[in-house]
């Protein structure tokens, strides 16, 4: 199934957007708040490219009318559960397009393509307790708060981090668009 919306397509990645991919990247304001330490170099992105290409459930957020790619989105095994059929998804977006709502619907795609596997039961997704950005993306798709768990991340600086954690259980999810 085709993941796309009227203005972005979620595709696997290509050797082809290392420029794009290291332009937002590199950006400090980007990295940090889900994570990761902002690329320092195009051979690092061009690392990370090559372990995202062969990487299942990796996929570069394209826009449409530019056919750029200007976000990642990415999903795994959700391991703070004892659970493989929970999955938790990580994204960023190129600062240039926040606040448009595209990793918003970026996300649903990514919650449909997930549930189209019958392996998923529950998606988890967490945020930074002061990222604001991302705790809307999260509630817009209807994740349902958990908790805070405090202390939960350690970052590349040393610095440690709340996180506020949701899910979304499959049953939600039917039921969610049983009423739609
Ligand atoms: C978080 C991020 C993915 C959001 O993507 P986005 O496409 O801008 O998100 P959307 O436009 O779909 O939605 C953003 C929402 O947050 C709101 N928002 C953004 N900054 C905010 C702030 N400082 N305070 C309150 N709300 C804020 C927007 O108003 C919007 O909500 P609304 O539709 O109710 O008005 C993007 O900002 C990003 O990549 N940030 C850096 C990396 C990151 O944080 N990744 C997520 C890790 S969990």
């Amino acid at each position: 199934m085709k993941m796309e919306t009227d203005r972005i397509r979620l595709r696997p990645w290509d050797r082809k957007d290392l420029e794009d991919l290291y332009a937002f990247a590199r950006n400090p304001a980007v990295g940090p708040q889900a994570g990761w330490r902002p690329h320092q170099s195009k051979e690092e992105s061009s690392q990370i490219l090559s372990r995202m290409i062969t990487t299942p459930d990796a996929f570069a957020v394209v826009l449409k009318s530019t056919m750029r790619v200007v976000g990642m989105i990415s999903a795994g095994i959700d391991t703070s559960r004892r659970n493989l059929a929970a999955k938790t998804i990580g994204c960023a977006l190129d600062e240039a397009y926040w606040n448009q709502g595209i990793m918003t619907e970026a996300v649903g795609l990514m919650i449909r393509h997930l549930f189209d596997d019958p392996g998923t039961e529950l998606i988890a997704m967490d945020h930074f307790v002061e990222n604001r950005g991302s705790r809307r993306v999260i509630e817009k798709n209807g994740f349902h708060y958990e908790g805070t768990i405090r202390q939960k991340v350690r970052l590349y600086t040393g610095e440690v981090k709340d996180c506020r954690c949701y899910s979304l259980t499959r049953t939600e999810f039917e039921m969610r668009n049983a009423s739609s």
